[in-house]
């Protein structure tokens, strides 16, 4: 029995790669999650159910928010002095549809994971996901941690720099050992529906048009999920230096390889061995045509090295699609 790390959002779909891939080293792991229908609950109850598996597995489901029941969890843990916080309302364009889930999961949730934190004797590391969404209408490539992100296109992007500011005043108030991690579109087996590789994926294999935004001239640094579960494990182990006069630290993880969202089509493609019938439409609402990581400062203080580019993630990620849909 080791000491618990807390995965928040576990039964989501990066939660679950890092809280398996932390039982897989021996860890004990702390999962919460509060199991909401933005997607699917099968798919969140099947990837619990692998984790459940392990022993040293375990789930609460619980709102973070909802911080009465996240201390009494705390407190049947405690001590606990790791975190990796990923729970949140995920998704830009949902924020357009119904923004209240970001102010109660991404704001209030934080908030709450904060407080916990900071009253935990000996407490050690809170690692949390923000986005590459913060850099909004930057157009500065590759996006740097250098650069401003003060221009949010969205609600969700504006609740995620929130929390990076809500951390630093952590940091310096209380010297909160915390670092934030800017996710670059993470894809690959037992990912969201809500993305746009499986929306894909369903709509080729039912003979459906794929809509293809701002007409296919779209770019992703599409980061392959075992590259950031390497990412954000190696970033926990990094603990902030004390010292509250400087900033905590914030890091992208991205594949620092931006590839055109029609390449991505053409492999997904070749994959299914289908060929998509496209339906191309204007640039969405919120969204941003390209992203691009410099992810320079994660290699030299961690040694992030992602290793995956999207010729063997997507066939990995259809694979598994197609296992899981018995198809
Ligand atoms: N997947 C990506 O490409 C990507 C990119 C940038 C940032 N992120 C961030 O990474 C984190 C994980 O994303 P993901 O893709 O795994 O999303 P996900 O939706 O699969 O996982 C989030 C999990 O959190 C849970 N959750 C949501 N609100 C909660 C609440 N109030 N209380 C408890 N649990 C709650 C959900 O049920 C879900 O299982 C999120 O913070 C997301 O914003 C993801």
């Amino acid at each position: 029995m080791t000491l618990p790390v807390m995965v928040t959002g576990a039964a989501g779909f990066i939660g679950f790669h890092t809280a398996l891939s932390l039982l897989k080293q021996g860890k004990t792991v702390v999962g919460v999650d509060n199991m909401n229908p933005y997607y699917s609950v099968t798919l969140k109850k099947d990837r619990l159910k692998l984790l459940q598996a392990y022993p040293d597995f375990h789930f609460h489901e619980v709102d973070i928010s909802d911080r009465e029941s996240m201390n009494d969890v705390w407190q049947a843990h405690a001590p606990i002095h790791y975190v990796i916080h990923l729970a949140a309302q995920a998704g830009v364009r949902y924020s357009l549809v119904d923004p209240y889930p970001y102010i109660t999961s991404n704001i209030m949730g934080f908030m709450v994971i904060l407080e916990l934190c900071r009253y935990q004797p000996g407490f050690q590391h809170l690692v949390y996901a923000s986005t590459s969404s913060v850099y909004g209408t930057n157009k500065e490539m590759p996006f740097s941690e250098t650069q401003r992100a003060d221009s949010p296109m969205s609600l969700y992007a504006a609740t995620k720099r929130s929390n990076e500011l809500m951390a630093q005043s952590y940091h310096y108030l209380y010297n909160l050992p915390v670092t934030g991690l800017r996710f670059f579109t993470v894809y690959g087996p037992w990912g969201r529906p809500d993305m746009s590789a499986f929306k894909f994926m369903k709509a080729m294999l039912s003979g459906e048009p794929i809509d293809v935004y701002n007409h296919g001239k779209m770019a992703r640094d599409y980061t392959y999920i075992d590259d950031i579960v390497r990412g954000i494990l190696a970033a926990l182990t990094h603990q902030p230096k004390g010292g509250n006069e400087q900033m905590h630290p914030v890091y992208n993880l991205g594949n620092h390889h931006s590839e055109s969202l029609m390449d991505f089509i053409e492999i997904l493609e070749k994959s299914l061995n289908i060929n998509a019938v496209k339906n191309f439409l204007p640039m969405q609402d919120g969204d941003v045509p390209a992203t691009s990581a410099d992810i320079s400062a994660a290699a030299r203080d961690f040694g992030y090295a992602p290793s995956t580019r999207i010729h063997e993630g997507i066939p990995r990620l259809v694979s598994w699609y197609k296992d899981y849909n018995k198809l």
